[in-house]
This record gives C-alpha cells, sequence and structure tokens, in this order.
C-alpha cells in the first residue's frame, strides 16, 4: 500500500467556466489545479468565432495565471463556415470544435441541426488536425428513451463520421453508455474520449432511488450499472485513447433544486481528488500499478491525444481524507453546491 505518489500537473480536458459570477469560482479552482484546459462555448450567445474567442480570453485574463493554458473550442452552428475554421486553426488557443446537437443540452439551442451538412466544414478541421469535441446525443423524442439518446448517436451520426470523414479527430466527450464505450474502444487512432468523475462514481439509482437527488443530474444522463461497468473496462484496461474531462459546470443552487431543475455537476474544485476517490473505490488506490494506470488517464492519455504537452509540474496525491464544503459562495448570492458535498473523500492533493 503506498499513501502517497505524484502525477503531473493534468490539464481539464473538458470544463465549463461560464461567463458571469459563477466564473469567478470556477476558473480559480482549475487553475489552482491544473496545467491548463479545454474550455467549452456554450455560453449565451456562444463563442462562434474567432473574434468571440479573443473577447471571452480578455474576460478571463482577470482570472488566469501566466503558467496555464487556456484551450479554447468554437461553437459549431449551422452557419459555420469553411474560412471559420481556418481562422480558428491558425489561432495559438483554439484546439478543437464543440458539436452540439441542437437543443441537447445546456445552451445548445444555436447547435447544429444536420451534421451530414456540415461535412465541408468536418473535412477542413480534419485537414487541419483539428479536434471535434461531441456531445454525443441525439434528442429524445417519440422513440428514442433519454437513457438512448448517446446510443443512437453513437448508430446514427458517430459511425456516419467515421466512415465519411475518417482523417478527423474526434474526441466522445463524457462517455456514459456500454454502446459508446465498445465503439471508442474497438475505434482507431483519431478517435478517443474522456469520462467525468460522476460518471465513474454513480448509476441511475444513486441519482434516482430514494429520492431525486439533482446534484447528480447531468447530461448525458447517468445510466444503468452495467454502462459504468463498461466505462471502467476501458479505463481499467488503459486504453490510450480514455482520460479525465470533468465536464465541470457550476449552476446555481437555486436553478438544481427545483421543479426543472439544470442539469451538470460542479467538480472543478478539486478533480484529482474526485478521480481518485473512483478509483479507490473501484480498483483499490494504494496499489503502484493503479497509481501508474490513474497518472496516465488523469494526466497524460489526454494531454497527448490533443499534442499537449504534458506538464513538467507535478502534483501529490495522498491518502488523506478530506470532506468536501457543502457549497462554495457566489459574488451574486447565490451558491454552487459541489458534487459529493459534505462527503469524505479518501484522497487529497497538496502541491510540493
Ligand atoms: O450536464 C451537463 N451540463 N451536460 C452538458 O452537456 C452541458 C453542461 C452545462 O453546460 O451545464
Ligand atoms: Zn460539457
Amino acid at each position: 500500500m503506498t499513501t502517497r505518489f505524484t502525477i503531473p500537473r493534468p490539464y481539464d480536458l473538458h470544463v465549463h467556466w461560464r461567463d458571469d459570477d459563477r466564473t469567478a469560482l470556477a476558473v480559480p479552482h482549475t487553475v489552482a489545479q491544473c496545467a491548463g484546459a479545454v474550455v467549452m462555448p456554450n455560453l449565451v450567445p456562444p463563442v462562434r468565432t474567432v473574434a468571440d474567442v479573443d473577447a471571452y480570453l480578455s474576460r478571463l485574463s482577470p482570472y488566469l495565471t501566466e503558467g496555464f493554458a487556456p484551450m479554447m473550442t468554437l461553437y459549431l452552428t449551422d452557419d459555420t463556415t469553411v474560412e471559420d475554421i481556418a481562422a480558428a486553426a491558425a489561432h495559438p488557443r483554439v484546439v478543437g470544435c464543440k458539436l452540439y446537437p441542437a437543443g441537447a443540452t445546456t445552451n445548445s439551442h444555436a447547435g447544429v441541426t444536420d451534421l451530414q451538412a456540415l461535412r465541408p466544414v468536418l473535412e477542413a478541421m480534419a485537414e487541419r488536425g483539428m479536434v471535434l469535441l461531441a456531445h454525443g446525443e441525439v434528442l429524445a423524442g417519440p422513440g428514442v428513451d433519454i437513457f438512448e439518446k448517446e446510443a443512437r448517436w453513437v448508430e446514427t451520426q458517430l459511425t456516419w463520421l467515421t466512415q465519411t470523414v475518417p482523417e478527423l479527430k474526434i474526441s466522445c466527450e463524457h462517455m456514459t453508455s456500454a454502446v459508446m464505450a465498445e465503439f471508442v474502444g474497438s475505434a482507431g487512432p483519431n478517435v478517443g474520449g474522456s469520462v467525468t468523475p460522476q460518471h465513474l462514481l454513480y448509476d441511475r439509482n444513486d441519482l434516482l432511488e430514494g429520492g431525486i437527488k439533482p446534484h447528480l443530474y447531468c447530461l448525458p444522463i447517468l445510466k444503468k450499472h452495467t454502462d459504468r461497468a463498461a466505462l471502467w473496462r476501458l479505463v481499467k484496461d488503459q486504453h490510450p485513447r480514455v482520460w479525465a474531462g470533468t465536464d465541470s459546470a457550476p449552476h446555481t443552487r437555486g436553478r438544481k433544486e427545483c421543479a426543472c431543475g439544470c442539469a451538470g455537476c460542479y467538480s472543478a474544485y478539486d478533480m484529482v481528488s474526485l478521480y481518485a476517490e473512483a478509483f479507490d473505490r473501484e480498483l483499490g488506490l494504494g496499489a503502484s500499478a493503479v497509481q501508474a494506470n490513474f497518472r496516465e488517464f488523469v494526466a497524460v492519455r489526454g494531454a497527448e491525444f490533443y499534442g499537449m504537452e504534458v506538464s513538467a509540474e507535478t502534483l501529490t496525491v495522498v491518502a488523506e481524507p478530506q470532506v468536501v464544503p457543502s457549497h462554495y459562495d457566489l459574488a451574486g448570492g447565490d451558491t454552487v453546491v459541489p458534487l459529493c458535498a459534505g462527503e469524505t473523500l479518501g484522497w487529497s492533493v497538496v502541491s510540493e
């Protein structure tokens, strides 16, 4: 049993920082722990062009530090052009484009209604080595159950994408289902995907059994224990293109604990300890082989897919229990309730 090990300072390869009083909470949390992050563009209005990227970066700048790399994404719409892609590829901070099927999740109404129609844009991305970050879900509706939205997207969209634009690098964001896990597990080197802490820790029983837990509600929604097991098989087998990306999404308590609550879990406050808790429960993090896998999953595999340098700075992960705060205060008066609020995590991070 080794109770202390180091990892490179990780990247959070999928984070929501917003553009209001939640930004002042979320960005410092990510910056405190990470070497960089891939920042989501689903603001209102969305980050659609390099001009929007530059404007957002300048609003973020008070919270950023010199050594930290904020990597940005463009929000794809039906109107995105090949010229938009050329400009994005030339921008030193833009790594890819986020695909939100229109209506699939928070602030996705300006998203893509017909992926096939965007083929020239997708080809332009592939030519320039840009990553397509996919929210892989079709819309729910008659014939499509909310728990099946990801599997239907794999069958109808991802299969088409990988056959039609095979050179395109695709990151399947926040993987949740066995169907997605199996597709990514057997796909070629241009396809990988991120996994959130909540999808490693929980299944839909945790969300719904004994009462609805609004702070476990996110999209794609938590699935069955067999789906969670399929994600763990990829992680345990050390799949080279499966990595950590939190999908940390700060929503106020008021917007979560209400009759129609928002989707999203806030995990940026300490992503490493949350993933450590998940690894410890599932695999036992005291074993040095598990620690080595943890290091690669949290800090190496995703960076390699994106072509980012693995950080030379390190964090130390220690088997010291910590109690997660019940909430974080926002300047506007509301609060954000973090994932695992009030619970004890078995591991902590110290910078040495
Ligand atoms: O739970 C989620 N929250 N899933 C998403 O896809 C978006 C995110 C958000 O922005 O709140
Ligand atoms: Zn997200």
